[in-house]
């Protein structure tokens, strides 16, 4: 309706100023969609480009794994791909045309209340919808007032943090510039002082980490503090989306991050980036910054099909067989001299092995073979494995990581993450399964 009435303001106001050349337009003998291409609003209806470099009003992820970027009545399904009508999966949110567009949105990440875990909540202006599986929820749309006690109405962002980063289930909220945490639990409101923030337009959590999009642009930050690290803002096109003209063009670091064929090995650097191996490729990522290309390319030495791979004070070893290669980490990469040497030798272990990792700070090696977990302190000479146990949790494992969040088992295509080694070796049955495509590697379908 709006659309409509500001296309018929701007038909008639250009017919007024130039009666006579517009004369014939009025007439009828071309299209009246012609005069106002340059109305915002027309531009949006017809084509929305993201790589034009457009500001996005609200980011969710579904249930699914899948982020959904809001623009307008638009909606875009990941990193690429064209602009559909939001109506068209979310029917509702078209029966309140009074509300306009999608302020913010969020994937409510809260496993102990079934009624509101992974649904996405969309805010309206001062109404606030649910949706589960695309379906609207029963007596949604509400008053944000009575679902979220002291959230303000017209917002600008929204986005989940869930206990592991944020120690409690919180929903940060954004308006101009006041932020709140927002307790699912207790329902608390809490202001927060977020100083080198930007104004966030839309929000999201993806892989693990906060972005908060301002005009074409976004900054990491960090959903306790709000403090943002490192060199941002950075261009969205250049990450978090496909365009052809910007970032790193390479198609196999889709292909990588989506493929849903086992893995060889995985590891995460002391700077918590993280690399993949498959077969003859690998794929780094390091923050939102993905790089995938051939195991030849990067570490000649190994070629390719690598069956773990560890990372340890500044280096990457590489277990092929029975031998290891050492790899410093940096660009490029360098091959250690006097490697490869026997497995056997470096370790006190015979080969193949299925998954090897070093958790934070320790020089303990944790090496998975046949079901059985094995521990090599790094520090001593000789080095001599000692059984640590039997891992019966699985009847094998593809790959494995530690890092400061805990320990992720890789088995085909799912991982299983628990919050420490502790806890994995007491555990009695294997936690929920996740997606390596989307929820380590960030696929967006
Ligand atoms: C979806 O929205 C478009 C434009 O806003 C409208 O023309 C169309 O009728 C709507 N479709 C449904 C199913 O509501
Ligand atoms: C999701 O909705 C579809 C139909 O839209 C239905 O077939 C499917 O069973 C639903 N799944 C769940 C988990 O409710
Ligand atoms: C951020 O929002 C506040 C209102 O809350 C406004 O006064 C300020 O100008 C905004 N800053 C920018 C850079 O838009």
């Amino acid at each position: 309706m709006k659309l409509l009435f500001q296309t018929l303001c701007l038909c008639l106001a250009l017919g007024l100023a130039t009666p006579s050349h517009h004369e014939g337009h009025l007439q009828g003998d071309e299209p009246a969609g012609d005069a106002p291409k340059h109305d915002h609003s027309m531009h949006h209806a017809a084509v929305l480009d993201r790589c034009a470099g457009m500001e996005m009003d609200a980011v969710a992820i579904t249930e699914q794994g899948v982020p959904y970027f809001f623009e307008g009545d638009h909606l875009f399904k990941g990193f690429h791909g064209k602009a559909e009508l939001s109506n068209q999966s979310f029917s509702e949110l078209d029966d309140h045309h009074h509300l306009g567009h999608v302020d913010a949105a969020f994937h409510m990440h809260i496993p102990d209340a079934p009624e509101h875990h992974d649904h996405m909540f969309f805010f309206l202006d001062t109404k606030v919808f649910s949706y589960y599986n695309h379906t609207l929820e029963p007596g949604y749309p509400k008053d944000i007032k009575e679902v979220f006690p002291g959230v303000p109405d017209h917002l600008d962002a929204a986005v989940e943090c869930p206990e592991e980063d944020c120690k409690s289930n919180l929903v940060i909220f954004f308006k101009g510039d006041d932020i709140y945490h927002y307790d699912v639990k207790t329902q608390k409101m809490d202001e927060k002082e977020f100083a080198s923030m930007p104004n966030c337009t839309s929000a999201f959590r993806w892989l693990g980490h906060y972005y908060c999009f301002h005009g074409h642009q976004f900054s990491k930050f960090d959903p306790m503090t709000g403090e943002v690290h490192g060199r941002y803002p950075k261009d969205a096109r250049e990450y978090f989306m496909r365009c052809p003209k910007f970032g790193d063009a390479s198609n196999h670091v889709e292909r990588e991050q989506c493929s849903h064929v086992h893995l060889d090995a995985v590891t995460s650097d002391d700077a918590g980036s993280v690399y993949a191996f498959r077969a003859h490729h690998f794929l780094r990522m390091e923050g939102e910054k993905m790089h995938s290309d051939t195991i030849e390319s990067a570490f000649k030495e190994l070629h390719s099909e690598v069956d773990a791979v560890f990372s340890y004070e500044g280096h990457m070893h590489m277990i092929k067989d029975s031998e290891v290669y050492v790899y410093k980490v940096g660009e490029p990469h360098t091959h250690l001299e006097g490697y490869p040497k026997p497995l056997k030798e470096e370790l006190g272990i015979d080969g193949p092995v299925d998954a090897a990792f070093v958790c934070q700070d320790h020089h303990i090696a944790h090496v998975i073979k046949d079901q059985t977990l094995y521990e090599v302190d790094l520090k001593a000479t000789p080095r001599v494995p000692i059984k640590d146990g039997p891992l019966t949790l699985f009847k094998y494992v593809d790959a494995a990581m530690c890092g400061p969040d805990g320990v992720k088992i890789v088995v085909g295509n799912h991982f299983y993450h628990f919050e420490s080694l502790m806890i994995m070796q007491a555990a009695k049955a294997i936690p929920e399964a996740k997606r390596v495509s989307t929820e380590l590697f960030g696929c967006d379908h």
